[in-house]
């Protein structure tokens, strides 16, 4: 029996005969000789076939095949320098498990609406491919960097009763004799699990009903994010430092051949060392208006703010105090300027935008029911969330990272769609 390999793991078979089943992601040929570029979703390697090796049939097959026909094709692993990987598979046998129809997505270049309405077939592409296993990277480094300080995962529902991020966002569905939200955010889960576990966080898909077509925003997004009890502001940004220090590193370390692929400026992530920039509110309203920009005090800012202000940096930007008035019901105020929340937003370099809101919660149970009454939020839907105000109430803290605005910025791709496998828009939702 022949072994079988996946193409990352080929440098163990220099020398030797394997089996290598995969993909055709592109063909030439010259006379007697073809040369196959087989791809197995770990790699891909160079399969020459020659027509003296392999019998007649195979040849003339091999010489028809289609685009993502998928193949097993045995041969020996040869050492060749100008090779991609450093190998090539010299063919004495191909079995072609399937022969593709016209695949759709050629060499040529295509529309962006062409591509994502062909989103199932465009995964297998090698920038789309090198993005998701950043993603992927990115996902292992943030649990283990809260697993390994002893965090909590703790799952939060998808269906809730509660708004966490203000009542324009939500996605309302029926739910039996009632309605029901999808969340807009784990957070208010994860207040009540830091009561019970002290450090927790949790990652799955969060839902906003965008009605704006931008760059930066998905209906289905998911978010990290962690909840500490005892915690103030100053320590939730120091963690969000460390975390996105530590992600970053990780994809550094792990995944040099994806930023290849995806031609990313590897010195501006490499740059990404603590500490960060931390700024208020009103320094960053000072940059725009230096800057010239149309920008009214008090008001949140939006992305092209967001690239003014961050282009006077070169590391994510740390931006506090926001007016209490543009932020959630949930933010703590600044007993020093108590029209300010203790808030914090960083912002990614290099124009990418908010990746992290968080900060600390309101911790008192008179104030938060005060709040909910201003921002015309149902107390009845909120009375299990005001309890952890009623029983032994602690300061804490916390934020959420949008995860496809992290890889965004760390693959350096401008837009958002491109970050998950299937994304989900205003206006899309195939396939
Ligand atoms: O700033 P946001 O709205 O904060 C919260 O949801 C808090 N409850 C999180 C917390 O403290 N636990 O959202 C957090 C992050 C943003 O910084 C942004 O990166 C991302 O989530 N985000 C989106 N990403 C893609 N599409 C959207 N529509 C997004 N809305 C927010
Ligand atoms: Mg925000």
């Amino acid at each position: 029996m022949v072994p079988q390999t996946y193409i990352a793991d080929i440098a163990e078979f220099a020398g030797k005969r394997v089996t290598v089943a995969g993909w055709v992601y592109n063909k030439t040929g010259k006379g007697k000789l073809l040369f196959i570029m087989l791809r197995d979703g770990t790699g891909t390697i160079q399969a020459v076939v020659f027509k003296g090796n392999v019998s007649e049939e195979i040849f003339a097959a091999c010489e028809n095949l289609p685009q993502e026909s998928s193949l097993r094709v045995t041969g020996t692993v040869a050492a060749d320098a100008r090779a991609k990987g450093g190998y090539e598979l010299q063919a004495d046998d191909v079995e072609i498990v399937h022969s593709a129809a016209d695949y759709p997505i050629t060499p040529k270049e295509h529309g962006i609406d062409f591509l994502m309405d062909n989103r199932h077939l465009w995964l297998r592409s090698a920038k789309q491919h090198a993005i998701l296993k950043v993603r992927h990277e990115i996902i292992k480094a943030a649990r283990n960097f809260f697993d390994s300080q002893d965090f909590t995962l703790i799952d939060a529902p998808i269906f809730t009763p509660n708004a966490c991020e203000g009542t324009t966002t939500l996605f309302e569905t029926d739910y039996f004799d009632t309605k029901a939200y999808l969340t807009q955010s784990g957070q208010l889960y994860m207040e009540a699990a830091a009561m019970a576990f002290g450090k927790v966080y949790c990652f799955g898909p969060t839902f906003r009903a965008e009605k704006s077509k931008t760059r930066r925003h998905l209906t289905e997004f998911w978010m990290i994010e962690p909840e500490v009890a005892f915690y103030d502001l100053q320590q939730d940004m120091d963690l969000a430092e460390q975390m996105v220090e530590f992600i970053v590193g990780s994809v550094l370390e792990n995944r040099r051949d994806e930023l290849e692929v995806l031609e990313r400026d590897i010195a501006k992530l490499e740059n990404v060392s603590r500490p960060f920039p931390r700024i208020l509110y009103d320094d960053a309203v000072r940059i725009l208006r230096e800057a010239g920009a149309d920008f009214k005090d008090g008001d949140d800012f939006g992305a092209p703010d967001e690239t003014i202000i961050s282009e006077k940096f070169t590391k994510p930007l740390m931006i506090t105090h926001y007016p209490a008035a543009v932020k959630a019901f949930y933010m703590k105020r600044d007993p020093q300027r108590p029209d300010r929340a203790l808030c914090v937003d960083m912002i990614a370099p290099e124009g990418y935008g908010e990746i992290i809101g968080g900060g600390q919660r309101e911790d008192d149970l008179d104030v938060l029911v005060e709040r909910l009454q201003k921002h015309n939020l149902p107390l009845q839907a909120f009375q299990w969330y005001l309890d952890i105000r009623k029983y032994g109430s602690v300061p804490h803290a916390g934020f959420g990272m949008g995860l496809e605005r992290a890889v965004a910025w760390i693959c350096g791709r401008s837009h958002i769609r491109e970050t998950i496998p299937f994304p989900r828009t205003m206006y899309r939702l195939n396939p």
